[in-house]
């Protein structure tokens, strides 16, 4: 299983590489041929090569650029397909390099220019928070000036149900945000079409960042933290800001920790999910536990670090990217992550089979997976990691963290039966806070 680590590594190879590259020779061509081998992928070989497996573009532009002028090479079409004897150039450390700032470039020149001609209504359901759904509709209408867009925001476990009832007669075109745990229970049902995206070529890491079938794709990447209320740790000097799972079940928490319900909200699924994959079937008796220290579960993800930061309780579960975003607007909270590992959602984005605008919906997910898009983020209090080349994190601390190999498969496949157990054995659904 791929890790998010890379994310960081390669912003940080990029930075590193503008840097360098800044007085630097024009790129030779030195490096090596290579025969596709069986069970061989251009992110695999990136790892063998220059030990990360984020560089797969080195080798695709290189390979393209040695098609032009030898035709023992072909031409690569799409990434994710390599045939086995096919050749392919390897390029050295300085060419890849050069290859890499030179295809972020590319990627962040290329956004979309938008359109006044383009009219007709398109129906989003919206995941992320408020701000961030009001802000984005708001700039793909500057991009868009004729598409009416109606919007409705709802958490995640309840986006997949509304999607799982309206399956014979969608009234949403795209689904956006929300971690891809949902998509991929979606695509098992048959509730999301596949869409070839031009711009899924963007992505960072394709093979964790989208589905094999193009059914969803990746848009940010965030890790689960901890918000402590900083008033709360100095009226009691006795505990500290808890860094570890183990510490949300000790007593002293009892009635202080907020978290949301995982049937309503991702950000839960995503943490109860991590302490499955972290503890097994001893997750159960820990989800018992903490669920005795719960004050009251809510239904957004979110809201945990609102009501902590207003001094409702004591410590909330959520996403990171949240806990800052409420740190920026003033509240009184600590972030903390657990040294056991910590979970991280893909927050992804699909359109929804038998979309009224299907045109419209795929116009949107070509824009989601631009880096003019993903950049927009912090200007909405959103600072989730981009997942496309050519767009910087806002907060690559946020991922420099220990995280789980979190397997999206494993989480999205069993999500209904997870919950179903959760909802039976832990928490009912009833009297969520809103
Ligand atoms: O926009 C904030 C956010 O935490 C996203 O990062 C995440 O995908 C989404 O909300 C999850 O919301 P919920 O937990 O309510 O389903």
């Amino acid at each position: 299983m791929k890790k998010v680590l890379h994310v960081v590594f390669l912003v940080s190879l990029l930075f590193a590489t503008m840097l360098g590259v800044a007085y630097a020779a024009p790129p030779q061509q030195t490096g090596q041929e290579y025969t596709v081998q069986a069970d061989d992928w251009l992110s695999k070989l990136a790892e063998k090569n220059y030990g990360d497996v984020l560089a797969w573009p080195v080798i695709w532009k290189a390979t393209q650029a040695k098609a032009a002028e030898d035709d023992s090479f072909a031409v690569i079409p799409d990434p994710n397909i390599i045939e086995v004897g096919q050749k392919l150039w390897i390029p050295d450390e300085s060419e890849a390099a050069a290859l890499l700032e030179q295809f972020a470039a590319e990627r962040a020149a290329a956004s979309v220019e938008g359109s006044a001609d383009i009219t007709g209504e398109l129906n989003l359901l919206c995941v992320v928070d408020l701000e961030w759904c009001e802000g984005m509709v708001f700039e793909f209408n500057k991009l868009y000036p004729g598409i009416i867009i109606n919007w409705v925001r709802m958490s995640s476990g309840e986006s997949l149900t509304r999607l799982r009832n309206e399956a014979s007669d969608p009234q949403f075109d795209v689904w956006w945000g929300g971690p891809v745990d949902s998509y991929i229970a979606a695509a098992k049902e048959g509730l999301l079409e596949p869409y070839d995206s031009p711009n899924a070529v963007n992505l960072r890491d394709p093979n964790l960042m989208k589905a094999d079938d193009n059914s969803w794709f990746g848009i940010y990447v965030g890790s689960l933290g901890f918000a402590t209320n900083t008033n709360y740790l100095a009226e009691h000097p006795e505990v500290q800001a808890p860094t570890s799972w183990a510490e949300l079940i000790e007593p002293q928490w009892k009635g202080q920790i907020l978290v949301a319900h995982p049937s309503s909200s991702g950000t839960s699924y995503t943490h109860l999910c991590t302490n499955i994959q972290l503890k097994g079937e001893e997750a159960w008796d820990y989800e018992r536990a903490l669920a005795a220290n719960v004050l009251q579960f809510t239904k957004s993800g979110s809201a945990p670090a609102r009501f902590v930061g207003a001094g409702e309780a004591a410590v909330a579960i959520v996403f990171s990217h949240d806990i800052v975003a409420q740190i920026e607007k003033g509240l009184p909270l600590k972030l903390t992550f657990p040294s056991e590992g910590t979970g991280y959602e893909i927050g992804g984005t699909a359109l929804i089979k038998g979309a009224k605008h299907p045109d419209l919906a795929k116009l949107w997910i070509d824009w989601a997976l631009t880096p003019a898009a993903q950049e927009l983020g912090p200007k909405y209090s959103a600072y989730q990691a981009p997942t496309v080349i050519g767009a910087e994190p806002s907060k690559p601390e946020l991922l420099d963290v220990k995280l789980i190999d979190y397997d999206f498969e494993f989480c999205g496949s069993n999500k209904k039966d997870i919950i179903d157990r959760f909802t039976n054995e832990i928490a009912n659904a009833e009297n969520l806070k809103q």
